[in-house]
């Protein structure tokens, strides 16, 4: 590992490392107003939501690297105590980052990056209308840490009114795939949350799992499971019995599954399509010839259910192969 003591480097350095360790950062697309009525429309990445009762929100418009000097987002909210928070889609992502040059603040950024501007119903400030999901805000507090450069000035907002694309929702949850969100990383580093970034992991609310360490040897020491695989396996509430796996398996036997081929081949080929239930028959059936790889076949097809979220399969598959 490498250390550092942030009072030992400079800011830029310090800035750097925070960049690349503390991501993905959600994008908040701010849109405020000069006190002269000048609309302002500026990205900034340390943001996040903080609770939802009443819904609070915060970001940092930090002070300028090079000079010290405020930004036009900290001076407009400051005067005006509103702001207009617009998530940021990928359609809109080099726009958005176009909207980040400084320019001076008579400057209107969403002429400049090309946005469209609309009416709020709340608040001065105006939404971005190529944005699905649009926060009118009103400032509670902004708390400065310090005047030096890229000091923060964390900008506390409530949330007066949502407005959300409808078409976003799929079964009442805004699904990632409709919304296709950006985040920022380190550098030029931007990532986008859609397709095959996207994964689900079922919350343990309600539930007490037996826990890493109450996982059996046989489990921690195997070479196929990943730390995932553990940490899922962990997740469970009880263990089967014996006699539920030894059930489980004469079940399997007795099943004439239609299209199912034996050996190797045939395994590596249910592998590939995530049918586990095809995969531990051919795993018991080598079990006849070679106990080893067999062992190894139980174990991947335990792997296989576990991240098919079968649970239930898994821990029995694993219980059986854990016996050889
Ligand atoms: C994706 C992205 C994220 C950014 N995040 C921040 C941030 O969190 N805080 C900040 O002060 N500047 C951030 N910046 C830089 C500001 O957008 C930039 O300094 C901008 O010119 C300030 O505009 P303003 O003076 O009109 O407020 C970010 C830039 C980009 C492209």
């Amino acid at each position: 590992m490498k250390h550092f003591i942030p009072k030992e480097l400079t800011q830029p350095e310090v800035h750097k490392l925070l960049l690349g360790g503390v991501g993905p950062r959600p994008i908040a697309l701010v849109s405020t107003v000069s006190k002269n009525g000048v609309n302002n429309l500026t990205p900034f990445s340390f943001f996040n939501a903080f609770g939802s009762n009443p819904p609070v929100v915060a970001f940092s418009p930090s002070r300028r690297g090079k000079d010290a000097s405020l930004k036009d987002t900290y001076n407009n909210l400051f005067e005006t105590k509103e702001c207009v928070i617009n998530s940021v889609t990928y359609s809109m992502v080099e726009q958005i980052s176009l909207a980040s040059t400084e320019y001076p603040p008579e400057v209107d950024e969403f002429l400049k990056s090309g946005l469209t501007p609309i009416d709020s119903d709340i608040v001065k400030p105006k939404r971005v209308k190529e944005s699905p999901f649009q926060m009118e805000c009103k400032l509670l507090e902004i708390r400065s840490f310090g005047d030096g450069g890229a000091a923060a000035n964390i900008a506390i907002c409530e949330v007066l009114k949502f407005h959300i694309a409808e078409d976003l929702f799929v079964n009442g949850v805004i699904h990632p795939n409709k919304i296709d969100l950006v985040a920022r990383m380190s550098a030029n580093f931007y990532c986008r949350a859609f397709g095959d970034a996207i994964f689900e992991i079922e919350k343990p609310i309600g539930k007490k799992g037996i826990g890493y360490d109450n996982l059996p040897d046989f489990i921690k020491q195997s070479f196929i499971y990943s730390a995932n695989n553990l940490g899922k396996f962990g997740n469970t509430e009880t263990i089967p019995s014996d006699k539920e796996v030894d059930d489980f398996i004469n079940q399997m036997n007795n099943e004439k599954p239609v299209n199912y081929e034996s050996g190797e081949e045939a395994f590596y080929r249910y592998q590939r399509d995530g049918n586990y239930r095809y995969m531990l028959k051919a795993s018991i059936e080598i079990l006849q010839s070679d106990k080893t790889k067999a062992k190894q076949f139980l174990e991947l097809t335990a792997k296989a259910a576990l991240e098919s979220n079968d649970s239930d399969f898994a821990w029995k598959t694993a219980i059986y192969a854990g016996r050889y």
